[in-house]
Formats: structure tokens, sequence, C-alpha cells
């Protein structure tokens, strides 16, 4: 992952959410809110590009004793997600990627809007890299697009084009990121649709 991506959303962490509200809607979050309950009586949570932090609110309510690792490549996104916790949330902050994790035992993770940011070919070293820090039986919540339509395809063009231009991401189409995950073990529990299919939020056993 190259220092020029981190820069990129270091730039666009002040504009991330406004602009991911006004692009796609309330399904942006909606969708990330779904599975969240099923964390309940979980222990420990892996988050990877967590973003501004938004969802640590709603998340520490479901429970509030998780222990959560939190990880994401840029900075200004980090500092966003530490104003959004209070001292009582046992949660640790790592500017990084999934290498710079050194945790391992996780019952639990989130993957919201990150396995698009991968290219086919990264996705199963990155997947595999995710899932060797994780319990057996562990749940792994992803809430990603979906191209199943022409409105979805021109949609996910635009987006590419935006992050290419706005964060230097090389990636320039959706991954194949349902299959990767089944490819390597994980099992689908539930789904739901969001934004006329454009979103999946899915709840996987791996
Ligand atoms: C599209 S945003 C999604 C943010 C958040 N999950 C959400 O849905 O609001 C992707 C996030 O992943 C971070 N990121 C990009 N590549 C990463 C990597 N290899 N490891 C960790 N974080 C990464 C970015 O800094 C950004 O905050």
């Amino acid at each position: 992952m190259s220092k020029t991506l981190a820069w990129g959303f270091d730039r666009l962490a002040p504009f991330y959410d406004s602009l991911a509200r006004l692009f796609i809607g309330k399904g942006i979050k909606q969708s990330q809110r779904q599975f969240l309950p099923k964390l309940h009586n979980k222990k420990k949570l892996l988050i990877l590009g967590g973003g501004t932090g938004w969802i640590l609110p709603p998340l520490f309510e479901i429970n509030s004793s998780l222990e959560v690792h939190y990880i994401d490549v840029s900075e200004n996104m980090i500092a966003r997600a530490k104003r959004k916790i209070s001292s009582a949330n046992n949660i640790q902050f790592i500017v990084g990627t999934i290498n710079s994790c050194k945790e391992y035992g996780f019952d639990c993770v989130i993957t919201n809007f990150f396995l698009d940011l991968f290219e086919d070919a990264e996705l199963d070293p990155v997947i595999f890299q995710i899932k060797q820090r994780l319990l057996p039986d562990a749940l792994w919540l992803v809430t990603d697009f979906v191209n199943q339509t022409r409105w979805h395809a021109w949609m996910l063009k635009v987006m590419y084009i935006f992050f290419r231009i706005s964060t230097g991401l090389k990636t320039t189409c959706l991954p194949a990121w349902n299959s990767a995950l089944i490819r390597a073990g994980a099992i689908k529990e539930n789904e739901k649709y969001f934004n006329r299919g454009f979103i999946q939020a899915v709840i996987f056993k791996v």
C-alpha cells in the first residue's frame, strides 16, 4: 500500500463522510449498521480501513466491553476516529495496514468498503492475512458494493475515477470480494441489499 494512497485518504478525511452521503445516500451508513447487533456478545474485534470512526459509538452501544483494534492507513482518518470514542472504550488505534496488526485471536472482524480497494489478484493474500488473525468460527462483517446492473457499473466507474484522482488508488474495477471470501472458506450466514441493490451487507462465519 503506497504512501500516496495514505496521503490521498488524509486529504479526503475531512469530507469523506459528507461526500459518501451525498453520492450514495443514507444507505451508506444504514448498511453498515445492519449486522452490528450480531457483535453483542463478541470479545475482540478487528476493524480494517475503518475511516472516520462514525461507526464506533453505535458499536460500543451494542457491546460496551468489546476490545477493538482499529487499523487505517490514514493518520487523519485515525485522528478523527479517536474523537468519536469515550475514555471507557477499550480500543487501540493503529496507523497502518493488516501487516501492522501484531494481535491474533479476534472473534470478529469488520471490513466495510475496504475489500473494494484491492485488485482481484491482491484480494486472496489480504483475506488470508486477515483470516490468520481470527479464531475459528469468527464472524466477518462486510459491507461493500455490488456490480450487477448497468447503473451499478456506471456508479462504480465514476467512483473509481474519483478515487484514482483524489487518492491515487490503482484499482480500476470492483474485485469479486464475495467469491474471494467463499474461496477462503467463509460461509455466508445472512445478507441484505441497500440502495437499489448497489450495496450488500453480509455476515460470514470463517
Ligand atoms: C473507502 S474508505 C471506507 C471507510 C469506512 N470503512 C467507511 O465505510 O466509512 C477506505 C478506508 O480504508 C483506508 N485504507 C486504504 N487502504 C488501506 C489498507 N491497505 N489498510 C488499512 N486501511 C486502508 C483508507 O484510509 C480509508 O479510511
